[in-house]
């Protein structure tokens, strides 16, 4: 089923995107060289927690992973993309860390994901492939607005990806959200325009281009089934943002403000 969430829901999306930015963008400015994924998560707890807010991902146990996450925050570093489980490992000069986050507050919910470099060994083709999932989520929320159609979010995204030489992986893409995190529509990192369910004002959707950087094959981590990891041990990015369909387009909801 599409939820289409009323003005009162969305002025709640609004806070808990709020939230999500907000939260994000401490906990980049908080992963230094030697911080444990460890803290990040209780880091995360803390803020949802003290913003009166509860957590998509502690007690999530969907098809796709291992039991219940049992964390707060998604921690993805150097070769994981997708549901990295935070374990004791300390960050180190240089590492491509992706960090994802979904709370839920007054029974909406909000989602986002942001990829970033650790300290100063800065490598170019990391720098590339940040940029490249950026640009591909900032053209797909350019193009989303009442009567575009899915195919349309997807086909944007996939050409932006392809122009910047990435391959695409069709297995995760973005997603309706709302009273829950994962929802209908499912939204394919690539796809042909005019198809699809048409963009309806109150829809939310959380888009999120992800990629590798020479591969679209993925595998799970064994040691904990979560961690979604490239099937070469290639780098990684992932950048996200809940956004809301509006009247005459689209209102980012997860900046920090
Ligand atoms: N927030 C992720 C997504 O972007 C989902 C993470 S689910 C978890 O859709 F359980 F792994 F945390
Ligand atoms: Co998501």
């Amino acid at each position: 089923m599409i939820e289409i969430l009323s003005p009162t829901q969305i002025e709640r999306a609004r806070v808990t995107g709020r939230l999500v930015g907000n939260t994000l963008h401490t906990l980049k400015s908080q992963s230094q060289v030697g911080t444990n994924l460890l803290e990040l998560d209780e880091w995360a707890k803390k803020m949802i927690h003290d913003a009166g807010a509860t957590s998509c991902y502690v007690d999530y146990a969907p098809s796709f992973g291992s039991g219940p996450f049992g964390h707060y925050l998604c921690t993805a570093v150097n070769d994981a993309v997708l549901h990295g489980m935070p374990h004791d490992y300390a960050l180190e000069n240089g590492d491509l860390v992706t960090l994802d986050l979904a709370v839920k507050k007054d029974g909406v919910a909000s989602d986002a994901a942001i990829s970033f470099i650790v300290g100063t060994k800065r490598a170019p083709e990391d720098e590339a492939m940040i940029t490249a999932t950026e640009e591909a989520l900032a053209a797909a929320i350019k193009a989303a607005r009442p009567g575009a159609r899915l195919g349309d979010l997807s086909s944007v995204i996939g050409k932006s990806l392809t122009d910047a030489g990435y391959l695409i992986n069709m297995e995760y893409g973005g997603h309706g959200i709302g009273s829950t995190m994962h929802q209908d529509p499912h939204v394919a990192n690539n796809g042909r325009p005019g198809r699809g369910y048409k963009l309806r004002p109150g829809l939310l959707l959380a888009l999120e281009p992800w990629v590798m950087q020479d591969t679209d094959q993925l595998i799970t981590d064994p040691r904990d089934g979560w961690t979604l990891r490239s099937a070469t041990g290639a780098r990684t990015a992932h950048s996200e943002h809940t956004i809301a369909i509006t009247d005459d387009g689209a209102e980012i909801l997860t900046l920090p403000r």
